[in-house]
């Protein structure tokens, strides 16, 4: 993605509005609200940022890799606005995702999902990705999240 002010706030917007609505739904409720210019900015020094964008110009999909040990490369802040989902676009970033991790030097992609997540877990699943630990938040007792990964070929 472009590092650009407006770039920058169109991600924002983005991941806070695809993510806002697990408020009041997800304990502990999704960090990914809490984003601003300046955290996503500061995301982009250390990561890579994909975006997808309409026809139009207008971003309407965007996700972060983190290259970690062992080859593994994190994505997060998977995020399609909500007017554009079910239409491929999140297929379709993952899929950008797989080509970026490779390009990195990448052996596999890892995520991790909230548990409470069916549809997520169904998502990621569809793409190929195995279920593997279970972690919790902390201060949480009890299993709030769901590694998952899948190897690049
Ligand atoms: C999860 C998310 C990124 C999926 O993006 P999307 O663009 O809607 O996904 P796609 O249209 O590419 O879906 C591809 C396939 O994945 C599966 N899938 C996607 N969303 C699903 C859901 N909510 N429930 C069950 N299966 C789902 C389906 O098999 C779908 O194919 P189909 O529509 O032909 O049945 C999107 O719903 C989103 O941004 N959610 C809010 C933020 C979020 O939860 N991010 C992920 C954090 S782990």
């Amino acid at each position: 993605m472009r590092r650009d002010a407006a770039e920058i706030a169109a991600v924002v917007a983005l991941v806070r509005g695809a993510f806002a609505g697990y408020v009041g739904r997800l304990d502990p409720p999704p960090s990914a609200v809490g984003e601003t210019p300046e955290s996503i900015a500061e995301l982009l020094g250390r990561e890579h940022g994909l975006v997808a964008e309409a026809g139009d110009g207008i971003a309407v999909g965007c996700l972060f890799l983190q290259r970690r040990e062992r080859g593994d490369v994190y994505v997060g802040r998977v995020a399609v606005a909500a007017g554009h989902r079910r239409s491929g676009v999140g297929r379709a970033l993952m899929a950008a995702a797989e080509d970026e991790a490779r390009r990195l030097g990448g052996v596999r992609l890892t995520l991790g999902v909230r548990l409470a997540l069916d549809g997520n877990r169904r998502f990621f699943a569809s793409l190929g990705f195995t279920e593997g630990a279970l972690h919790a938040h902390p201060g949480y007792d009890r299993p709030t999240w769901i590694e998952m990964a899948k190897p690049l070929g």
